[in-house]
């Protein structure tokens, strides 16, 4: 298994200097591409694609080549790990994910799969890996691939809230209530996490990142206790085992966290999101972490909007320890041509060509 061809990304990753900064989009691989669209309708809906390794392997590729962009993100979902641990996913039209029988009392998490035989049932996870492996150096483009997992507190909201939520009142009542159980969720949610992440290393990935999408619906002062620390146990244990494997964390929405300097932990690159100031960002965490983002994604429906931003950020990183990106996921109504734009503005600043 040749792993030459990434490793500008993943350098880039470890803070090793590269000939330029690379590129990517959160969610890169998705409704804003008719491409995707035509296959999401082959296979009959979003659940059926993230099954069918196939097909997932083929979204996964499509914007290298259409947008461009430096580094390829599996096609999956977080949320696959709470449903094979038993939670019964279902994505609803118009409406997002569900579960129908959210977690309420210690018997139902006691109910959840856990550890291996959880992350044994991801087996078409790792098989969509083992084909883009094969298929990315096929290809012999210098292009990586990035595993992901959700935070382990990011899929505790969904699978106590069953489904998204804007004030996350059920979490937070057992976060104050009773936090022994919230706990009790966390940890066994961790350890799939860790074998599963372990597994899509062992697959193939040259890069992991870990989503903690809704880490902002934690008060600073709590956000170690119920989500950071879970994410730096599973920091350590992959590092413990691939010492070369980097890991990109983003906490979405953590400003007040990085301002507190609470933000140790054994991982390569910090995902910066937009609203949190660059040169902020860069004066906290610059020389402990490598600083991915951070243009707001909104920004994309602007072509004049995305150069000023890709020019301002380049001006605070300059190029170095740094990897372009958004600063959260491009959203379904972008016209493709403006998130080409993005992708060769960024290009262009950094070097690259
Ligand atoms: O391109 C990529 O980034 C890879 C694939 C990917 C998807 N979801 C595909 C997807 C990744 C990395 C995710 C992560 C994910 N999923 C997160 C964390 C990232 C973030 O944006 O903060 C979260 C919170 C989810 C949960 C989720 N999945 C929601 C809330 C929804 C519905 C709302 C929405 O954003 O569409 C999904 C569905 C989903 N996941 C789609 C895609 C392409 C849309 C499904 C469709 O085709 O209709």
């Amino acid at each position: 298994m040749s792993k030459e061809n990434t490793k500008i990304f993943v350098d880039a990753c470890l803070g090793k200097e590269t000939p330029y900064a690379p590129v990517w989009m959160m969610r890169q691989a998705g409704r804003y591409l008719p491409e995707y669209m035509k296959v999401r309708a082959e296979a009959g809906n979003f659940l059926n694609l993230c099954h069918d390794p196939k097909k997932a392997a083929e979204v996964t590729l499509q914007p290298l080549d259409i947008v461009g962009v430096d580094a390829a993100i599996l096609f999956s979902d977080i949320l696959v790990i709470p449903d094979e641990m038993g939670m019964d996913l279902e994505f609803i039209k118009g409406f997002g994910p569900k579960f129908n029988d959210p977690i309420v009392t210690e018997a139902d998490v006691d109910r959840l799969i856990g550890g291996k035989e959880a992350s044994r049932k991801l087996t078409y996870v790792y098989e969509t890996i083992e084909l883009l492996r094969e298929q990315l150096d096929a290809r012999g483009d210098n292009k990586a691939l990035i595993g992901f997992t959700g935070a382990p507190w990011t899929l505790a909201t969904y699978m106590i809230e069953g489904q998204g939520t804007k004030t996350y009142n059920l979490c937070k009542k057992m976060m104050y209530e009773n936090p022994e159980l919230l706990h009790k969720i966390l940890a066994k949610v961790t350890e799939v996490i860790k074998l599963y992440m372990e597994k899509q290393i062992k697959s193939g990935i040259d890069v992991v990142q870990i989503f903690d999408s809704w880490a902002a619906a934690i008060e600073p002062s709590k956000y170690n206790e119920f989500s950071w620390k879970y994410m730096v146990e599973i920091a350590d244990y992959l590092k413990s085992k691939y010492p070369e494997t980097p890991i990109i964390m983003f906490p979405k929405g953590v400003s007040a966290f990085i301002e507190r300097g609470l933000v140790y932990g054994n991982f390569d690159v910090f995902g910066v999101d937009w609203g949190t100031p660059m040169a902020m960002a860069k004066e906290k965490l610059g020389e402990r972490y490598v600083l991915q983002g951070n243009m707001e994604p909104c920004r994309l429906y602007s072509k004049e909007a995305t150069t000023a931003c890709v020019e301002g950020i380049q001006e605070v990183m300059g190029g170095k320890r740094h990897i372009f990106n958004l600063g959260h996921g491009i959203l379904p109504d972008v016209p493709v041509e403006n998130a080409k734009h993005f992708v060769s503005e960024c290009q262009r600043v950094s070097g690259k060509k």
